[in-house]
Parts: structure tokens; sequence; C-alpha cells
């Protein structure tokens, strides 16, 4: 019996769970999988939204199978090249011959690069509409939401956006498909996670994706994106989260990340944390760079509006996994945060130095002055400390809302 799920009569989830990879695009933690979302709409005409990765080819085709027996699919729309959703496409192909390949043009560029010349394209314009008898398909066009080719299919009749990437999350769907079916605390995470290291440097293209959305005035009752749960209950919950981390808008928190080799920056860290929680702040997240993923920190630090980076001298620069950290960070082009810095250095500086060049570069507002220990802090570098978590705590609680 194959598992398949109907989002109405005519339109079904036909999408795969993989638990089996490690790394998302060979770079992000998969602790908790991912599925590759796809859909079949089953008209006069047989639609097929998106693929899924090659290893999983043989379960979408089954799917695919098992709800149209032996049919063939008319058309196979493409809204995003990245393999994990176009891998199958050869197979859908193989399958299917007479199929046609619908995108926009630079789709068929991409296609051809990763898999060479295909037969039956149909190149669609911004707006276009294709008919399947009782459903119309309406493509729009959102470039860099997060490659240049990104598309979104609107089913007209029941109101389904498929919206690609966007709205998509990490997390394979353990049994529950619909955001009614399981636990949106979990996903919504696994979704910022995803949103902040892979969408997130184009937060300016995701707004005018939902502005190009609001102002074609289109009603949703469905968002089936390639990754993660579809939302069929409360669609306006996770285009408000979109709305709002592409704004860089932010919860009161702060992220304290560090890079300590033997314990001493870590123990600022903490003292910091402690003077933060007695000035009333609850969100308080510590990661030691060199343990947790920078995908996690990266979350988090879209989450919330205060950072704060320590880092010890190494071999005259910065602690290596702070590096990496930072540079995520500057690659997300992140904005609007209140930034402090402390460290350590005992025989060159390097650490605190550079996280001083990095607040330069980044033009974040700075709470107290940066902070550097020699070897281990002492009662000076305690109360410099002291400062940077006062004046962080008293910029966020001013922002509290009456
Ligand atoms: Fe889910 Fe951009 O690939």
């Amino acid at each position: 019996m194959i598992n398949t799920v109907a989002i109405s009569e005519d339109i079904h989830f036909v999408g795969v769970n993989d638990r089996e990879t490690h790394l998302f695009e060979n770079l992000w933690p998969l602790d908790k999988g991912v599925s590759y979302n796809a859909y079949l709409i089953k008209d006069e005409k047989i639609a097929v939204i998106d693929t899924v990765k090659s290893t999983k080819m043989d379960a979408f085709v089954e799917k695919i199978e098992s709800i149209i027996g032996n049919r063939p699919v008319d058309y196979l729309i493409i809204n995003h090249m990245e393999p994990d959703h176009s891998g199958a496409i050869k197979a859908v192909k193989e399958k299917y011959p007479d199929v046609t390949i619908v995108g926009n043009k630079k789709t068929f560029e991409f296609l051809e690069s990763f898999y060479g010349k295909m037969k039956n394209y149909y190149i669609i314009e911004d707006e276009d509409v294709l008919d399947l008898g009782k459903h119309q398909l309406k493509f729009y066009l959102t470039p860099m939401v997060h490659w240049p080719e990104t598309m979104m299919t609107y089913e007209m009749t029941e109101k389904v956006l498929f919206s690609a990437d966007a709205f998509g999350g990490f997390g394979t769907l353990d049994g529950g498909v619909f955001d009614d079916e399981v636990n949106l605390e979990f996903y919504t995470d696994e979704i910022r996670r995803y949103y902040s290291n892979i969408v997130g440097k184009y937060g300016a293209m995701v707004q005018k994706a939902l502005k190009k959305l609001t102002t074609a005035d289109i009603d949703i009752n469905v968002i089936a994106p390639t990754h993660g749960p579809v939302w069929r209950s409360n669609p306006s919950c996770i285009i408000d989260y979109y709305d709002r981390w592409s704004k860089s808008e932010t919860e009161e928190g702060v992220v304290i990340v560090y890079g300590s080799m033997y314990g001493n920056t870590q123990k600022m860290a903490d003292f910091i944390a402690r003077k933060l929680a007695e000035k009333g702040i609850k969100n308080i997240r510590i990661y030691d760079a060199s343990k947790t993923h920078v995908s996690y920190i990266i979350s988090d630090i879209w989450r919330f509006k205060g950072v704060i980076l320590g880092s010890c001298a190494y071999n005259t620069g910065l602690f290596p996994a702070m590096e990496t950290v930072i540079h995520k960070i500057e690659n997300s082009q992140l904005k609007n945060r209140y930034l402090g810095i402390f460290g350590t250095a005992s025989w060159s500086g390097g650490g605190v130095s550079n996280l001083d060049k990095f607040a330069e570069r980044m033009k974040w507002q700075q709470v107290g002055e940066s902070i550097e220990a020699k070897s281990s802090p002492k009662e000076e570098e305690f109360k410099g400390c002291v400062a940077i978590a006062q004046e962080m705590a008293q910029r966020l609680i001013e922002e509290r809302e009456d």
C-alpha cells in the first residue's frame, strides 16, 4: 500500500521523506531529516508540480502511479531547479515521455545545464495561466527566493499556492503532513533554520515576492511548499513569519556565542548571561561555537535582537569557530541588532580586535565597550561585562510594548 495524502479530491501530496542524508546541500545538518514535497493535480490534464531528490525518485514515481494508474502525466511544472526538487525530472520524463515540462526562461537554462536538452518545453511568462480542465494554474515569477528561476504556481479553483522553497523548512513529515496535524513549535524552529541559512540573504526579494502576492490580491486557502508541513488551517501564520524574518524583525532576547579554548571566555559568557537574567531578560541562548553547528546559531540570531560575541585569540586571530559564525552573519546581511563584544588574549591579541572590525563592517549598534581580559577575566573585566549586560537589557526593555 502506498502512502499518498489528499489535499482535496483532485490535489495530492506526493512528496517523500529523507532521513538518510546527513547534510542538506552538504552543509546543513539534517538531524531531523527533511521532506521533499511534490504535488499532483488530477484533472482532464494531469499536472505534477515539482519533483524530489534523485535518490528518492522511485518512491516518488510509485506515488504518482498509485494515484493516476495508467494515465500519463501531461505537465511537469518546475517551480525551482535546485536538485533537491529537480532530481527526478529525468525519471518522470522516462516514465512519461510525452510530458510537457513547464517553467520560465531561466528554468530551462538550468535544466539544460544540469541534465542536458530534453523535449517538450512550455515556457511561461509572469502571470500566464495553464488550463487543466476544472483547475487553472497561474504562475508568479519570484526570482531569488532563493535562486534566479524560482517561481510559484497558484491553483485558482481551490486556491492552493505551490510556493517552492518559500515557507518550507527542515524536518521530515512523520505521519502529519498538514499544519493542523503536527507540533508547530518543532517545525517553526526548523523552518526558521531553513529560512535563515538558505533563503535569508535574499530578504529584499522575499519582500518583493510577498508584495507581488498581495498586489495580485489572491485568496490563499493552502500553502504547499517544497519542504515541511502543508499549511491548510492557518496559512497566514507562515506568511507572517516570512514577512517578519525578511524585514529583520526580532523578538526580545539575547544570543551569546563564544569561542573558548580553556574556559576563560566561556566564564565571561556565563557571567554576562546571569547579569542579563537579573535584569529581566528571559530569552537567553548561550552557544559554544565549537560545539553547536552555525546553522542553529544563525537561526537564533535571526530570531532575537541582542547578539553578544566572545572570542579568545587564536594564533593572532579570531578563534576559528567564531570566524565561521561572523562569516555567516555577514554573508546573510543581517541588519538591526544590538551587539556586545568580549573575549580574552594571552600572548597575542586578535580575538576581540577582529570582532571590533566585524562590528564596524556590520554597523550594528554596539552596547558597552568591547572587553578583552588578559588570559582570564578579573574584576575590571567583569565590570565591563556587567556594563554590556546592563546596556543590552536596558535597550531591549525600552523596546517593550506598553
Ligand atoms: Fe529546497 Fe532551493 O532547494
